[in-house]
């Protein structure tokens, strides 16, 4: 009689993830819901990022399960690309009767399911809730505002984040500080990230290397910001190699700029895997960019880390990590640049960025469940 029962009182929950950043938030906390049996999963992929390189391998790298949907909706306006989600979404939500949505980071994909979750009064958890840049000419911006608004469980990385969501006015009894989910994932694949893995298409040495990701519209569309950055490239170049993965948007935007590497090199690559990326942070002497994730990647594995952008909305890793942000004026990041190669800042990790974040999410989305029955 008890198995009939936890069959028919099982709950579903559905998982969302749509582009690159999302796919190592998700898997921890997945493979840790899978394990324990207690509801059943679904996996829904927008296909926001849809290249080999920006999706299939992370389910691949990362152990993530076949979607039990993929959206297929790819590149478009924010408009466009929002309104495709959630009119897709909206069908996965209405055949699959979820008691749960479970939504990570700040991308479009993840505005999108908690905008149609809302609607169709589904619960939304929602992974790296209350992060503020305070700058609503980013895009991801816009999408953390309204997700943390709409969510119903904000499951937050840093006391920071729990003090921007109280600050706007969001009840304290829905905010649970959890940590930092990404960390586990870096934690669990850390054995695997060495240098030779990308020897035959990297070849540099280890703590001899700086690491450059940029692909934020504001550093990459105007063509006189990225050539600044190129520059900046070259100067580090003279005294060590620049390996710079390049994302889609940024491939796109260097074919009208005439770039010659100099000095040691800067080596241009397609974007790397999970694990090979994993490989070159973790071994590199200096990271300089523009992405979130990689800010905190840094500060986890003790890196010294430059930050391409004016602001930042993961203070914590400025604060209690590794992180400077110093914006994109070429002087600025080569005196800041020297001076980390110099002095490298001393290694801290933020509380609760401790690889456990996963399990503590579960705990909290178990315990909403089971009050919602
Ligand atoms: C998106 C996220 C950003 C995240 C980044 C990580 C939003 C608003 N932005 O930005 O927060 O940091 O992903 O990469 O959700 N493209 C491809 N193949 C792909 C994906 C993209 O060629 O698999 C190209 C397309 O030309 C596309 C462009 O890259 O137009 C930009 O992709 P898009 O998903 O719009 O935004 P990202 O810049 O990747």
């Amino acid at each position: 009689m008890a198995t009939s029962c936890s069959l028919v009182c099982m709950k579903t929950i559905m998982h969302v993830v749509g582009a690159r950043p999302n796919f190592m938030k998700i898997a921890p906390i997945i493979e840790g819901l899978n394990s324990r049996k207690s509801s059943r999963q679904i996996l829904i992929n927008t296909g926001q990022h849809y290249d080999e390189s920006m999706a299939g391998s992370f389910f691949r790298d990362l152990d993530l399960p076949r979607p039990d949907r993929d959206l297929g909706v790819g590149s478009a306006s924010h408009a466009v690309q929002t309104g495709r989600i959630m009119a897709a979404f909206e069908e996965a939500c209405v055949e699959y009767r979820p008691d749960l949505v479970v939504v990570v980071g700040d991308v479009n994909s993840t505005v999108a399911a908690t905008l149609v979750a809302a609607k169709l009064v589904i619960p939304v958890a929602h992974v790296e809730a209350g992060l503020r840049s305070r700058d609503r000419t980013m895009p991801e911006e816009i999408n953390r505002i309204v997700t943390d608004r709409l969510a119903d469980v904000l499951l937050t990385p840093s006391r920071d984040a729990d003090k921007n969501l109280t600050d706007e006015g969001i009840p304290r009894d829905r905010i649970h500080l959890v940590g930092n989910v990404m960390i586990d994932t870096v934690f669990k694949y850390l054995p695997l990230a060495s240098l030779d893995r990308i020897q035959d298409r990297i070849a540099v040495q280890e703590r001899d290397y700086a690491l450059v990701t940029l692909h934020r519209p504001s550093n990459v569309d105007d063509p006189k910001t990225l050539r600044q950055l190129l520059d900046v490239m070259n100067a580090i170049a003279v005294t060590m190699p620049v390996v710079f993965p390049v994302h889609p948007r940024t491939r796109a935007r260097l074919a009208n700029i005439e770039f010659r590497s100099n000095g040691r090199g800067v080596i241009l690559t397609q974007p790397l895997g999970y694990v090979d990326f994993l490989s070159l942070t973790s071994h590199a002497r200096i990271v300089l960019t523009d992405s979130g994730g990689l800010q905190e990647e840094a500060t986890a594995l003790g890196i010294p880390c430059l930050t391409l952008r004016e602001n930042t909305e993961r203070p914590i890793t400025v604060t209690d990590g590794t992180n400077r942000v110093v914006g994109t004026d070429p002087q600025r990041v080569l005196a800041a640049f020297g001076e980390c190669v110099e002095h490298p800042p001393p290694r801290k990790c933020p509380e609760l960025w401790d690889g456990r974040a996963a399990g503590r999410i579960i705990g909290v989305l178990e315990q909403f469940l089971r009050r919602s029955t």
